[in-house]
């Protein structure tokens, strides 16, 4: 099967129906066999729990062209685990981790013309979700559910590439103290939505929220976290309760330690720490990292790399060592990457 004639080297990330998903339904205590389908449309109640009470969560995560021309997937099994934990926190059912895995592998199968060849700075994004589909009208959880996993060629997050990008420190928050931030459930994007257009209306490309119960330390952007690097060479990243683990923080972190040889810090980052790191950078499946050129604190700017329009080299090594991992160019650790073709 060829490849689909698009132009790979410029695709934006947004979504292009392919050709398959997956789905599968939970009833009556217990999930069906799930199929691949070619059908794009969801059919469910008026009164379904998602449109209800917004019971649903997603997880992200992408399918690569190595240099080799096989087609491998990067740690789909933390991805299995995080929805797990959504699942749970949100009284869904949870779907079963190899099922989850072989799920991922059979909608890449079934989609390789839409996987976009090597080098071309396009991965093909699969984007597992799962979502109440019966009808509830009082508070409760629903009964039923849909598993779904749809994929899409996407090109860079953030316009440019890795051009750094200007983001601000945001007054509002995405998650309360004990809430919902560190799983990935639709209810924290859709709290994010009104302050994402206000800050790119204002020029800004995120949001970096702070901890919602002080507002005194740096937690994460609405779709990354966040990473940086102090003068003297160490890997510096907030940790928090309330953000989202993410696994290529977890993975860069790694990275850093066995490859680069780089100190890592994990640890509460306070506000007024931001002056003296000298790179800074977001990190996630769809930033993988993303530079920030500059911070905007109520009107305070603070730049990173001496205010230069490239990324950092520390943040480039680190780049350069995960996407060598992600394409076959370098060794990967143990079990990090899932050969699909
Ligand atoms: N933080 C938030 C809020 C996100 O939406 C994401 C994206 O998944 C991340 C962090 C990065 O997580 P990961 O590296 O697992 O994609
Ligand atoms: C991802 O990186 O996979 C995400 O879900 C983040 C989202 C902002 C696109």
């Amino acid at each position: 099967m060829g490849k689909k004639n698009l132009d790979w080297s410029n695709l934006p990330f947004s979504y292009m129906k392919t050709d398959k998903r997956f789905v599968a339904n939970f009833k009556d205590g217990k999930w069906d066999d799930g199929k691949l389908i070619k059908k794009d449309k969801v059919c469910i109640t008026e009164c379904a729990g998602v449109l209800q009470y917004a019971q649903t969560c997603f997880e992200g995560l992408k399918a690569y062209t190595t240099q080799d021309g096989r087609i491998v997937t990067f740690r789909p099994d933390l991805n299995a685990e995080r929805m797990e934990n959504s699942c749970k926190r949100l009284e869904m059912p949870v779907f079963p981790k190899e099922r989850f895995i072989q799920a991922c592998f059979d909608v890449v199968k079934a989609n390789k013309a839409w996987v976009p060849p090597y080098g071309c700075g396009a991965t093909l994004y699969l984007r597992p979700y799962m979502f109440g589909t019966d009808a509830v009208i009082g508070v409760k959880p629903s009964k039923e559910y849909q598993f779904r996993i749809l994929v899409t060629p996407v090109g860079p997050y953030f316009k440019g590439g890795v051009k750094p990008i200007t983001v601000r420190i945001s007054d509002r928050d995405r998650a309360a103290p004990h809430g919902t931030g560190d799983i990935k459930a639709g209810l924290n994007y859709a709290m994010s939505l009104y302050n994402i257009v206000d800050a790119h209306k204002c020029g800004f490309a995120e949001n970096i929220y702070t901890d919602p119960a002080t507002h005194t330390y740096i937690e994460e952007t609405g779709g990354a976290n966040i990473l940086f690097i102090t003068k003297d060479g160490k890997l510096v990243t907030p940790k928090s309760d309330s953000i989202l683990p993410s696994i290529t923080r977890r993975s860069l972190v790694q990275v850093a330690k066995d490859y680069l040889k780089i100190e890592v810090e994990e640890r509460q980052v306070n506000k007024n720490e931001l002056t003296d790191f000298v790179e800074c950078g977001l990190c996630g499946t769809a930033a993988v990292i993303s530079p920030v050129g500059k911070i905007d604190d109520h009107g305070k700017e603070i730049t990173y790399n001496d205010n230069k329009d490239e990324i950092g080299p520390v943040l480039s090594k680190l780049r350069e060592t995960l996407i060598g991992i992600q394409m076959g160019i370098i060794d990967a650790p143990e079990g990090w990457i899932y050969e699909i073709i």
